[in-house]
């Protein structure tokens, strides 16, 4: 019989995957779009993995969402058939988009009427019509049209451009993560739906139809309370979360999927802290919360192998490209506790930062690793 495969064995810095965990936080946002009434399509670009993606179909997501053009391709190509880009159209890759337009349900994003203009004729030239949601800024301010502005101008257009199958509008109130309350989330979320359901009334009286409306991010999930007027969601994070939900009070320590395993490879005596080798290409630099009475660096230790509890003092507290320094408010907290080659484990910030780091998730449960999939992290 072949030995357990154990965390202990493995080479490091790896990144692990607690699959009871991944599997509860996934049918708990399934439930949860479920009893608002929407469509759960969620954001792949958390975890760039087949099987994940996979499971989140199985829990009854309607389709799936992307960031990249590789993301797209890339799941297109295992059989996701219903697939958004939700991203500001990238001109450069139109090639791309009318060959995948061939193969599969799918529908990009745009904001801009040069954007429609260049999508609409490559269309043509490609003789398809090619599905596309009208981004629309509910207080972000990243991208997306202001709904007061030129939007209803731009969203006739589209639904008038035969080359395009107008989807309906899209946004993501990513100023969620700067909600610290549950009662802020709320309330960012409910200003996200009113101003979507809003604007699609307005379309709707000025005679554009409005297929779908579409909004979600995981802090603003965890915390709506009705979705009247939506469509869909697309929150990504929730799969995993991170030391950033965990810190605005998002999720609880057992509904982190993911840590960074990583070896003690230097501590000199005096020094108050400790080298590992997972610096900022296992972590990323992402500074986490950014409220400083709860920032931990970048990222706190756990307290084993396995389970969910944080160490209370030890953090990552500085790194470079693949060196991380890990070191606790005093210099006590290190020596003689951390020796050269014990394991540690490390909550990142900021998971799918850190996946995107990562050739493969060591799928684990408890201390057994029970699987390796991969993480497609090309560009
Ligand atoms: C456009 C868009 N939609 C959805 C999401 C998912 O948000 P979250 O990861 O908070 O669930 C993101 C995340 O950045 C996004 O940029």
């Amino acid at each position: 019989m072949p030995r357990r495969s154990l965390v202990g064995d493995l080479p490091t810095p790896a990144l692990l995957l607690d699959l009871d965990v991944l599997d509860r936080n996934l049918a708990r946002m399934a439930g949860r779009a479920q009893a608002l009434g929407v469509a759960l399509r969620p954001h792949v670009k958390t975890h760039k993995c087949l099987e994940i993606g996979r499971r989140q179909l199985a829990c009854g997501a309607a389709g799936i969402t992307v960031a990249t053009m590789a993301e797209a391709e890339t799941f297109a190509a295992a059989g996701f058939d219903d697939i958004t880009w939700a991203f500001p159209l990238v001109l450069a890759r139109l090639d791309a988009v009318t060959a995948l337009a061939r193969r599969a349900t799918f529908r990009v994003t745009l904001d801009s009427p040069d954007a429609l203009a260049a999508l609409a004729a490559a269309a043509r030239a490609a003789g398809i019509a090619i599905h596309a949601w009208l981004e629309v800024d509910s207080g972000h301010h990243r991208s997306g049209v202001d709904p007061d502005g030129r939007a209803v101008a731009l969203a006739r257009r589209m639904a008038g451009e035969p080359a395009v199958v107008f989807d309906g509008i899209l946004t993501h109130a990513g100023q969620s993560y700067h909600a610290r309350t549950a009662g802020a989330r709320s309330a960012v979320a409910e200003a996200e739906r009113a101003t979507m359901a809003g604007f699609a009334t307005r379309l709707r009286d000025a005679g554009i139809p409005v297929p779908a409306v579409s909004v979600g991010s995981t802090p603003g999930m965890s915390a709506v309370e009705r979705l009247d007027g939506v469509t869909e969601v697309r929150p990504g994070n929730y799969a995993f979360h991170d030391f950033m939900q965990l810190a605005a009070g998002v999720c609880a320590a057992d509904a982190c999927a993911v840590t960074v395993l990583a070896s003690v490879v230097s501590h000199q005596p005096g020094a108050g802290h400790a080298v590992v080798d997972a610096g900022a290409l296992a972590l990323s630099k992402d500074l986490g919360p950014d409220d400083p009475a709860r920032a931990r660096g970048l990222g706190p230790l756990l307290g084993g192998l396995a389970g969910h509890e944080l160490d209370p003092r030890l953090d990552v507290r500085g790194a470079s490209q693949e060196h991380g320094v890990v070191a606790g408010p005093e210099a006590a907290d290190v020596e003689g506790r951390l020796r050269v080659g014990d394991l540690v484990r490390i909550l990142p910030n900021h998971s799918c930062l850190a996946a995107a780091l990562f050739d493969h998730y060591d799928v684990v449960r408890g201390e057994e690793v029970v699987g390796r999939w991969t993480i497609w992290r090309r560009r």
